[in-house]
C-alpha cells in the first residue's frame, strides 16, 4: 500500500497546464511524464481502447490530430447544493469538440464555478503547453481571474466503464467513446476566488477522463451521465445511446471504500417530469430528474431519485449539466440525501 488515501491534484499556471495525478497504485505506477504540445499532428493518431498497464489517467491518444478529442474532468457540489466548481482540461481542437471553440492552442482548460447565490462563472484558459505526469503535490490554479485550490480525496476506487481497473479490459462505454473514472467519488475541498469573491465549501468530489478517434459529438447520440454520494454508497451511472440506437449502461456503485459493482448494464436510468422522453432528441427541453435504479445482487437493489436545481452549463437543446438533489438507498432500507452532479447530451 503506497497512501492511504488517494489524493489528486492539478495545478494550473497561466501559460503551462500541468495535471498532477497521484495516489491510486501510487507505488506500482511508474512516474512517467506526457507533455501535450498546443499544436496539432498530421494524421492518424493511436487510441488506446482496452487497458493495460499504463496508469489511470494518462492519455490514451498517442498525440492530438484535428479531430481527436481528450479531456480530464474534475468536479465538486457543495452539500447544501448551493455551490460548485468544474474544471475540465482539453486537449482538443475547435473541430474535435465544437463547444470549446477556438482558443489558439490545444490545451485549454475550462473553469465554471456555481456562486451561492446561483450565478455561474465561466472562464475558458489557453495553455501552450500540457504536461500529464504521475507525482505527488498540492493543487494551486492560478491564472488571470482565478485563483486558489480545488483538491480531491478519494474515498471510492477507480474504475473503468464496466470493470474495475485491471488490464485486458474495455476502455469504451461505447463505440469510439473512450472513458475511465479514477476517482468516482471523493470529499473536495475548494477554496477559490474568481475575481474577489471567495468561493469555498467542503463537498463531494469526483474525476474522470474522455477521450475518442473522432469529434466528440459526432460519436454518440445521445447519453445521461451522473453521479452522487448517497450515506455510504458512491454511485456513478453512464447511460449512452449509440448512433445505431444501441443503448451500453455503465452501472459503477461502492461503498465503505470497495466496489459492489462496475459493471455492464446492471442499472436503468430514467427520466420523470417535463420533458420526459426517452431516450431524448436533439432539441429536446430539460427533464425535471432521472430515476436510477442498479441491481447490487445480494446487497439488493439501489435506488435514486435525481431531481435538478441548478442549470451549471447549457447549450440549449444539445446539453444540460445540473447541481441536482439526491433521494434514495436501499429499496426497503434506510433512505439518505445527497448532493449530484448529472448531464444530458441529446446530439441527434
Ligand atoms: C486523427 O486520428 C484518428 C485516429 O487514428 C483518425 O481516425 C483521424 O482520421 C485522424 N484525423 C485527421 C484529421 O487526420
Ligand atoms: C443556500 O441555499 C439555501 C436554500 O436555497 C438558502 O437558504 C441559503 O441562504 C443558501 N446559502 C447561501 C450561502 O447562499
Ligand atoms: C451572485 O454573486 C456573484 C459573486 O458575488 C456576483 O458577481 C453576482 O452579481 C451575484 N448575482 C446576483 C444575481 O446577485
Ligand atoms: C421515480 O421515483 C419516484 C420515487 O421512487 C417515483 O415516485 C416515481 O414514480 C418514479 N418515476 C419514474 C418515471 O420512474
Amino acid at each position: 500500500m503506497a497512501h492511504s488515501k488517494p489524493h489528486y491534484s492539478f495545478f494550473l499556471l497561466s501559460h503551462v497546464l500541468i495535471a498532477i495525478f497521484c495516489g491510486v497504485n501510487a507505488s506500482s505506477i511508474p512516474s512517467t511524464t506526457r507533455i501535450i504540445p498546443s499544436t496539432t499532428v498530421t494524421g492518424p493518431v493511436t487510441v488506446q481502447t482496452v487497458s493495460d498497464n499504463t496508469p489511470i489517467n494518462f492519455p490514451k491518444l498517442s498525440a492530438v490530430n484535428d479531430t481527436t478529442p481528450e479531456f480530464w474532468f474534475f468536479a465538486a457540489v457543495s452539500p447544501d447544493l448551493n455551490a460548485s466548481a468544474t474544471v475540465t482540461f482539453f486537449t482538443t481542437t475547435e473541430d474535435g469538440f465544437e463547444f470549446v471553440g477556438d482558443s489558439g492552442s490545444v490545451d485549454t482548460v475550462l473553469v465554471q464555478i456555481t456562486f451561492p447565490n446561483g450565478t455561474s462563472f465561466s472562464t475558458e484558459l489557453a495553455a501552450s503547453e500540457a504536461v500529464i505526469t504521475s507525482s505527488t503535490g498540492d493543487l494551486t490554479d492560478t491564472a488571470d481571474d482565478v485563483s486558489g485550490s480545488i483538491s480531491i480525496t478519494a474515498i471510492a476506487p477507480p474504475h473503468y466503464p464496466f470493470s474495475p481497473v485491471e488490464p485486458g479490459q474495455t476502455l469504451e462505454v461505447a463505440p469510439n467513446l473512450g472513458w475511465e473514472n479514477a476517482v468516482p467519488g471523493a470529499t473536495a475541498n475548494v477554496k477559490v476566488n474568481i475575481q474577489g469573491t471567495p468561493v469555498e465549501f467542503t463537498g463531494i468530489g469526483y474525476q474522470d477522463h474522455n477521450w475518442s478517434p473522432a469529434p466528440f459529438l459526432s460519436i454518440f447520440s445521445s447519453y445521461y451521465w451522473g453521479l452522487t454520494q448517497l450515506g455510504p454508497y458512491t454511485l456513478v451511472w453512464f447511460d449512452v445511446f449509440d448512433l445505431s440506437g444501441v443503448e451500453h449502461v455503465s452501472s459503477y456503485v461502492a461503498a465503505n471504500g470497495a466496489i459492489i459493482v462496475a459493471e455492464k448494464g446492471s442499472n436503468t436510468v430514467v427520466p420523470f417530469g417535463a420533458n420526459d422522453e426517452f431516450p431524448p432528441h436533439a432539441g429536446d427541453g430539460d427533464p425535471t430528474g432521472f430515476n436510477i435504479t442498479v441491481d447490487l445482487g445480494k446487497e439488493g437493489i439501489l435506488e435514486a431519485t435525481v431531481t435538478a436545481e441548478v442549470v451549471l452549463a447549457e447549450v440549449e437543446g444539445l446539453f444540460t449539466r445540473w447541481i441536482s438533489k439526491a433521494e434514495g438507498g436501499i429499496k426497503g432500507g434506510t433512505q439518505y440525501e445527497g448532493p449530484a452532479m448529472n448531464e444530458e447530451f441529446r446530439l441527434t
